[in-house]
This record gives C-alpha cells, structure tokens and sequence, in this order.
C-alpha cells in the first residue's frame, strides 16, 4: 500500500512537506522484555537513558536523550498525561516487566542537515529503512530544534516490527495526507496496561502519531489503527485542521483515545470518523478555539474536554465547539471533566447537534473526575478546596437514546459550582422502555441559566 503526497511547493525556510506510508505489520513481539529504552547508536544522544532512571521517564518515550537540553520541556506531554494521574512512578523492577524496547531512530542521525535548504529526502529514507526493518518496536523521530526539506517521498513496508512516528521539528505549513494506513499494533501494549491487567503498574504508551510546535498544518485522510494509546496527538501547534481521519482500535482498548489535543490554538476537526476504546476526541488544558464538525464517535468514551486539572494543575480551555456528531454505542456522548484541586478554567464550550445511540451517559458534567490511582485500590475522591471553574456551557439539540438511566448528569464541585449552563432542545430516552426504564437527569452544584424543551429535565433527582 502506498500513500503519497502532493508535491507542494516548499519554501525552504519554514516548510516542510512530509509524506508517510507505515504498513500494517505482523510480528511485534509481546513479551516481557527488560524496560531499557534503547537509543539507536546512529543517533548520538546527548543523554542516554540507563536502568537508572527514573521509571516514569522509562516507561514513556520522551526522554529519549534526543531531546536538546531545554528543549525538553516541549516535548508533547507524556509525562503530564497518563503518568501524571498515577501518583508515584511505579517500582522500576516492575515497570521493566511491562514496556517493550522501543528502538528511536533520528532523521538527524542518518544525514539530515536539517537547514531548511539541504534536501534531507535521502537521510529520511535511511532512517525509514532502518526503522522499518528494526526486530523492535521503533519511533521514526522528527527532532525539534531543526529545519527540514523533504521532497515527495513514499514510506513503504512492510516492516518488521512497529513503526510510530514522531515530528517534534517546528515546522509551519505541514501537510500530511494519503490514503495509507498506521498501524500501531496496540493489541502488545494493551495487554500489558494496568487497566487490562490489574497487577501491573501504569504505564506508558507510545502514540501513533504526535505533532508538536506545528503552525498551519494540515493532515487529510490518513487512517490510524490500533494504537498503543493515544492514536494522533496535537500538542503546541496553532492553525491545525484535520480532515477525514479514519481512527479504528478495539471498544475495549485501554487508552486509545483518538484524537487528542493539548496547548493548541484555532484547531479544526473536520469529518472524523473514530470508533475506539477511550475518548474519540480529547481536549486537554491550553486549547483555544477549537471546532469539531461532522464526528462520527463510537465505540469509545465520546467527546471530551478534560480531564483537567489533575494534581492541583491549572487548567485553560475556552471556545470550544462540537457540532454536529453522532455518537453510537459509547460509554459516554458529550463530557466535561476535572479533578478535584485544580484551578483554572473552562468557558465557553458548546455542544450541538449531536445525536447519541445507544450512549451509556450522553451528557456529563463531572467536576469529582478520578481514576484510580492504583486500580487494585480503588479509593473515593476526597473532597478538595478547589477546582477548574466551568462556566459558560451550551447543550443544544442533542437527541436519542441511553442504555443507563443518567441521561444528563451535571455534578459540578461544591466549591465552584458550574455557572452559566443553558440546556436547549434535548432529548434523551432509555433504549429499553417502560416503566422502570425512564431516564433521569441528576444536577449538583450547578446553575442553570436557561432552560428550554429539555427531556429528562434537570433536576428531577436530586442527588442524596
Ligand atoms: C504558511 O501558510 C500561511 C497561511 O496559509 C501563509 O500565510 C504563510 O506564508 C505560509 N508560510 C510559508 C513559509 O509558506
Ligand atoms: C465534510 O463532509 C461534508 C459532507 O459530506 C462535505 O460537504 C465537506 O466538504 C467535508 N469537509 C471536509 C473538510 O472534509
Ligand atoms: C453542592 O451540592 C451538595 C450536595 O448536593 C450540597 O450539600 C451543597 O449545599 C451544594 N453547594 C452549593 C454551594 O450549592
């Protein structure tokens, strides 16, 4: 299977034009293996990763020794994310146990010159061909910090193992689109996640495809299945707009989500179609003008914004709108989540137009959101002092059917309770009727500004 770009016109300067084909691949092996992040000897880390280091850094992929010093600190979050929830790293001894070699592979390391003029084509090339061929799981890596010509060019495989890729490069007028497919072969990483197998500490897991410090970039059509965690990443990038992504994983996959964007700004969700086993779309802290158009989510844990506000972080989000989605067999439809302690803000946020089938919690507010920290424990929430101030929040024309009773559930934080909440058009019935089968819409710590043709109406069960 090929996948090709359009030839663009490159502006030496800024403009990188990156086209890639990854194959489906057989054969990532499952095992347990040592948790060594291995850097490839072709790539000259400044830092490299030793049995030392600290487990959380381990278990994910950022700290690669490829990152430059201050650099660092732009790496998309993999440390803030999914080890950031999780408390204390876990035991090293433990964490080697449950994450697979992954071998990094840097453009830089294969003859890329990396300024901006210089067509780094071949050196791309060679690092595909080694990526590609590696017996381990490897990251084809785009450092940041330089800036690359690449011509067309077509990724090809199949490839031995499985091949993620990563662009940390700030790059501006970025297009990524074809017709090919990434597999991410997750299946070996979901066995092996805390969530499936509760003995195991929680780790990390690669991303399929992460954009970092991108301005203008565009990515079309692309497919991306199965992924380890996260399928494809915006993080820091202003001006994205992504068009016609097909993302497939298992509904009982842990972690998938699909598309998940972080830091970014004026981002564009056009025609997506993501059925997974986490959230299809997730809106993390520090995005700004965000609009989805036309999403087709399910399976999976529906559109989200949040989970804000973990370990008492302050969180930004603000003009965010979802219009337009069908929302079938998943666990929830529209949902706005934070932790309890965190500060900050989520304002302005619309959700319209949406129709949910067969949707377990269609429309939630949860401002007392925790996962387990350790799922073998399983611990209420305890009450904190503050939290993420929602304000602002639109549901507008949302209709269908539930499989619980909770149709709508705003259960906002004693200490800022959600303000400004308008519900219009809405309504929601259980799948199964009858008389014992009548949904419900349960309300805490929220006020209502307006409220118009809403079925079931909040709050007719006042939470004990
Ligand atoms: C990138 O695209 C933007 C918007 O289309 C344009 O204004 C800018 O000049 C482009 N930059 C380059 C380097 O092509
Ligand atoms: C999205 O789909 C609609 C309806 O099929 C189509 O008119 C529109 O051009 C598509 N937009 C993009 C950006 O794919
Ligand atoms: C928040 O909800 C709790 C539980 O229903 C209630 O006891 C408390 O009075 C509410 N606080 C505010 C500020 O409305």
């Amino acid at each position: 299977m090929k996948m090709a770009l359009p030839l663009r016109k490159l502006v030496a300067t800024v403009c990188l034009l990156l086209l890639l084909l990854l194959l489906a691949l057989g054969g990532a092996t499952a095992d347990a293996r040592p948790a060594t992040l291995s850097v490839h000897r072709k790539v000259a880390p400044r830092r490299k990763l030793s049995s030392d280091a600290p487990a959380s850094v381990r278990g994910g992929y950022s700290a690669t020794g490829d990152r430059h010093g201050e650099d660092a600190k732009m790496s998309p979050p993999f440390t803030h994310r999914r080890v950031a929830g999780k408390g204390k790293p876990p035991p090293k001894n433990v964490v080697a146990k449950s994450v697979e070699l992954l071998e990094f592979i840097d453009v830089n390391g294969y003859g890329a010159a990396g300024d901006g003029r210089s067509d780094d084509t071949p050196a791309f090339q060679a690092a595909w061909a080694e990526a590609c061929s590696s017996a381990q799981p490897a990251v084809l890596l785009v450092p940041s910090g330089k800036k690359h010509l690449v011509t067309e060019t077509v990724f090809s495989g199949p490839c031995k193992s499985q091949v993620t890729l990563r662009l940390d490069a700030t790059v501006d007028n970025l297009t990524v689109a074809g017709q090919g497919t990434l597999d991410g072969n997750g299946n070996v990483w979901w066995k092996n996640s805390c969530r499936v197998n509760k003995k195991l500490p929680c780790t990390l897991a690669p991303s399929a495809l992460t954009f970092s410090a991108c301005k203008h970039l565009r990515v079309e059509n692309i497919r991306l299945l199965n992924s380890p965690q996260i399928h494809l990443w915006v993080d820091d990038c202003q001006d994205v707009t992504l068009s016609r992504i097909k993302i497939t994983a298992s509904g009982d996959s842990p972690e998938t989500d699909g598309i998940h964007v972080s830091q970014s700004e004026d981002v564009r969700i056009m025609n997506a179609s993501i059925k997974t086993g986490d959230d299809c779309i997730s809106i993390e802290t520090g995005t700004k003008n965000l609009y989805a158009f036309n999403t087709e989510c399910g399976p999976g844990h529906g559109i989200s914004i949040g989970s804000l506000g973990d370990h008492n972080s302050e969180a930004q989000v603000s003009y965010i709108t979802i219009d337009t989605a069908h929302i079938s067999g998943a666990m929830f439809g529209a949902r706005i989540k934070s932790w309890q302690g965190g500060r900050g803000y989520a304002t302005d946020i619309k959700f319209m137009n949406m129709v949910m089938d067969n949707v377990k919690n269609p429309i939630v507010i949860d401002q007392n959101y925790c996962t387990m920290v350790d799922p073998s424990k399983p611990k209420p929430c305890e009450q904190q002092q503050s939290a993420v101030q929602f304000s602002s929040i639109l549901f507008k024309n949302i209709k269908g059917t539930t499989t619980s009773k909770d149709a709508i559930k705003l259960h906002c934080s004693e200490a800022f309770p959600c303000l400004d909440v308008v519900l219009q058009d809405i309504n929601l019935e259980m799948k199964a009727r009858g008389d014992k089968n009548v949904a419900t819409s349960t309300c805490e710590n929220v006020t209502i500004d307006k409220l118009s043709n809403v079925s079931p109406v909040p709050c007719t069960t006042v939470l004990s």
